[in-house]
């Protein structure tokens, strides 16, 4: 085992994933973390110090319990950490005269094992604004830049290594060599860690934290709220009882697909809320898409808490958060980028202890794990879909109508993309209604009916979107079919403007 510490970089889980990806367990902790914990845990080889936004010299500085460097561990500090490690031992950080972000070449001189098979010149990535000035005894330096004559640094005698740059991000070409160099090389961790180890590892987790207690999931048809069913119910089997809200604003055949997956397939216990007349009702006469979306969220929780109050025996509440959830919510060292909210927007103040299995892994290691414990594709890699579902691609009033039209057109959508197999080159596509209706005409007829917009994005994490190049013939297939199929529709168009300065959804 491998322990990153966590000095509050955006970056630093990715280190942790990098190691496991090299089949060795690598979790991130603290940087409280004290030197006697860790000589407890006899599983660890090594210890990574992350990166992070402060300087050495900040008053609010991250520190580290000095005794860590007697504890005969190697360890690898990157960027923050280097410069920690730097001032720990008595070298000297100082200011750099232009902070430093981006590419850049590093020209190496040491011959340590980190640096084993590695070319002279290499492109790493930096983002820095102190760099270390005197490196601490016993220190030899490994490499430089034109910029930052100390970016390598290692007394190779007690096993310590630093980088300025991050060997964590693609960027850093042979950023990766380094890391399984330290890993394998230096630590000389096994690698016998797997997807399947970390089932086994978070099934006893759970069966120690939750005893003979009950506990309750609240299932979304998304990935991250099925694959925390599909674990927990592989932890403790019938003592897990499922909730799926269905307020009638899903896709295709999508409540259904959940019930017959979870129920039916994995014979968990389901508790299937029928509120689709209760949100249509709620919705009736709105148009303004902000107060469509709150009047869905604070429904969701009312129903949500009215239904979980009723199972008294329940103590606990899974939830499907995410590492990216949790860093961009803030922790106690990252700094805050949005405000995260939980399956559902469910309330903090409920009575129930929360577990959050997934909470150390990204998004493909959640599928990676859903396949494994047996969930289909279809919801293993199930594009987004908005909490406020179809509600928002109904621009304006919400009605059984015209959610019907934006259901039946989304299903040919996907039917002809997968057809032409797109499906996983396009990172999110669907139909949305715009509220307007325009002339056409069909056989001799005069027609006044609906237009339908496609939207199809690429895009890797939902921040920024290009729309997607479908090719015409495809377009073609899919206008033809809604046209011909759909009554009520006459006009497809085709959405092509990217985020910014448009947004994903349409509302
Ligand atoms: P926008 O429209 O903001 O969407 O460009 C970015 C991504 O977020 C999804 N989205 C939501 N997801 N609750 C969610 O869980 C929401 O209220 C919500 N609004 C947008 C959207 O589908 C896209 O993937």
């Amino acid at each position: 085992k491998i322990v990153v510490l966590d000095f509050g970089s955006q970056y630093n889980q990715l280190i942790a994933r990098r190691v496991r990806e090299m089949g060795v367990y690598s979790e991130l902790k603290s940087h409280k973390m004290s030197a006697a914990e860790i000589r407890k845990d006899s599983e660890i080889k090594g210890i990574i110090f992350s990166g992070g936004p402060n300087s050495v010299y900040d008053e609010s500085a991250f520190k580290i319990d000095n005794e860590i460097f007697q504890l005969g561990l190697p360890i690898l500090g990157i960027c923050y950490g280097m410069q920690l490690m730097a001032q720990e031992l008595g070298g000297e950080v100082v200011s750099c005269e232009h902070a430093e972000y981006g590419k850049a070449e590093i020209e190496i001189t040491g011959d340590t094992a980190l640096l084993e098979g590695m070319e002279h010149r290499q492109q790493v990535w930096m983002s820095h604004g102190d760099q270390v000035g005197r490196a601490p005894q016993g220190f030899q330096v490994d490499a430089a830049t034109s910029t930052c004559p100390i970016v390598m640094m290692s007394d190779q005698k007690r096993k310590f290594y630093a980088i300025q740059f991050h060997p964590e991000v693609r960027h850093t070409v042979h950023g990766n060599d380094m890391l399984k160099n330290f890993v394998f090389g230096v630590c000389h961790a096994k690698n016998n860690w797997s997807m399947q180890s970390f089932i086994e590892m978070q099934m006893k987790l759970i069966q120690d934290q939750v005893k003979d207690d009950e506990v309750l999931c609240a299932l979304s048809g998304g990935v991250d709220s099925a694959v925390v069913a599909a674990l927990l119910h592989k932890a403790i089997g019938d003592k897990l009882t499922c909730m799926f809200v269905d307020h009638g604003l899903l896709r295709m055949n999508e409540a259904e697909s959940v019930v017959d997956t979870f129920k039916g397939r994995f014979g968990m216990k389901l508790i299937k809320i029928d509120a689709k007349a209760l949100f249509l009702g709620k919705l009736k006469g709105v148009s303004d898409p902000e107060e469509k979306r709150k009047i869905i969220g604070t429904e969701f929780i009312r129903v949500f808490e009215a239904e979980s109050q009723k199972l008294t025996t329940i103590k606990w509440l899974a939830q499907g958060t995410l590492y990216t959830d949790v860093i961009e919510s803030g922790t106690e060292t990252a700094q805050k980028i949005k405000s995260h909210h939980n399956v559902g927007g469910l309330p903090e103040d409920m009575q129930f202890q929360l577990i959050e299995p997934l909470n150390t892994l990204f998004k493909d290691e959640v599928r990676e794990l859903g396949s494994l414990l047996g969930l289909p594709d279809e919801i293993v890699h199930r594009q987004p879909f908005p909490g406020p579902g179809l509600a928002i691609r109904v621009l304006g009033e919400v009605t059984e109508e015209k959610l019907d039209l934006v259901r039946r057109s989304d299903a040919i959508l996907r039917e002809e993309i997968a057809n032409a197999g797109l499906d996983k080159e396009i990172w999110q596509y669907f139909t949305a209604l715009p509220d307007m209706r325009s002339v056409g005409v069909m056989g001799d007829q005069r027609t006044y009916d609906y237009t339908v917009g496609i939207r199809a994005v690429t895009s890797i994490d939902g921040m920024t979107a290009d729309w997607a190049r479908i090719p015409y013939e495809v377009l073609d297939r899919i206008s033809r079919r809604i046209v011909n199929e759909i009554k009520g529709i006459n006009r497809v168009v085709y959405d092509c403007t990217s985020k910014p300065p448009a947004t994903i959804e349409w509302e």
